[in-house]
């Protein structure tokens, strides 16, 4: 048993009520590999913002799971070493199972989500309890989901997004007693959230997706006043990134993702976390495409994971800055 506090980890407690305080969210970033990490941490650092490292079971199946709680751990120490030390959550992305989540409790997480969001509501209900339990017991934290997002969550593929029922919210909570929701208004995992049909077109031919259902957030709002809101899928699929890929022999159709307005409305509101994976994989790609496109002789991967980290540090800078507002958070 390996406790995350005693990793200079820490849970998502303090770090939610200074965000809701503060009207900002705490970036959320995937990593399964160094490179992905040492963007996160410089660009965290940098920008001194709180983070959340999130790890899912895919990545844990890609890398492995010890060397990855030893790269978070790492992860730590780098942070220092960059001469600020941070909040950092070491979190594991959408545990599907009880078992999942008390491994990774048991070797130093210090927040897990138990996504119970694709079983009937009871289920849902004591999958999450049961979590919570075993979680509380240890000082880690439990987010649970309530909808079920369109896309593609760790195998699941839902091809209709079900919002969240505001009506749900407070029995899920008090029976559960998880520590921050997950909630569906219209977010989607990859790099394709809506098809074109979802889709209007604006002036430049380029697709504007529907509007993420404030409403529905306002509601749960008022029916959890303070309490900590998640929101995954919620890239922005930025145009350059993809138009790189693309012409650096990449085929990627009608990518389209969450506007950033929205998701600093968003951060504003009671989302403390907000989850973003598939920019930081549009970003390494599209560096990675150029890098070989213009220097097919180049064979040593620091000459084209070098430029990758580096538009991922941009990447996440700029999140941090002008998207979330998670920036000084942690000064
Ligand atoms: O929501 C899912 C995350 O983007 C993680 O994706 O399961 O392919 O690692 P993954
Ligand atoms: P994106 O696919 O929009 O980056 O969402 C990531 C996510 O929700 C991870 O849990
Ligand atoms: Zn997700």
């Amino acid at each position: 048993m390996v406790s995350y506090k005693d990793l200079g980890l820490v849970n998502t407690k303090e770090m939610f009520k200074k965000a809701m305080d503060g009207k900002y969210a705490i970036p959320a970033y995937n990593f399964n590999n160094m490179e992905q990490l040492q963007a996160i941490i410089q660009a965290c650092v940098e920008t001194k913002s709180p983070v959340i490292l999130q790890v899912s079971a895919g990545a844990r199946k890609y890398a492995n799971s010890t060397l990855l709680r030893y790269m978070a751990q790492g992860a730590v120490a780098y942070a220092k070493e960059l001469g600020f030390d941070i909040p950092i959550t070491l979190h594991l992305d959408h545990g599907d199972t009880f078992e999942l989540c008390k491994d990774c409790i048991d070797s130093g997480f210090s927040s897990v989500m138990i996504d119970g969001s694709h079983h009937p509501y009871e289920e849902n209900i004591a999958l999450t309890k049961k979590v919570v339990e075993y979680a509380h017991q240890h000082g880690v934290t439990v987010e649970g989901e309530l909808g079920v997002l369109a896309g593609v969550e760790d195998d699941v593929v839902a091809e209709k997004s079900h919002y969240t029922k505001p009506e749900e919210v407070i029995d899920f909570v008090n029976r559960t007693g998880c520590d921050s929701l997950a909630i569906s208004i219209g977010t989607s995992h990859g790099a394709n959230k809506f098809t074109p049909e979802q889709c209007t077109k604006n002036a430049d031919g380029v697709l504007v997706p529907p509007p993420l259902r404030f409403d529905i957030l306002e509601e749960i709002e008022k029916k959890l006043p303070g309490f900590p809101i998640v929101l995954h899928g919620s890239s922005s699929v930025p145009k350059d990134q993809v138009d790189i890929i693309n012409q650096n022999g990449g085929a990627l159709k009608d990518a389209v993702g969450i506007p950033e307005e929205q998701l600093r409305r968003a951060a504003k509101s009671a989302v403390c976390k907000i989850n973003i994976d598939s920019d930081g994989r549009l970003a390494m790609t599209a560096a990675v495409r150029k890098v070989l496109k213009e220097k097919p002789g180049e064979f040593d991967p620091r000459k084209y994971l070098g430029p990758a980290r580096d538009s991922l540090k941009e990447l996440y800078k700029h999140k941090n800055v002008n998207v979330l507002g998670s920036a000084g958070g942690a000064a």
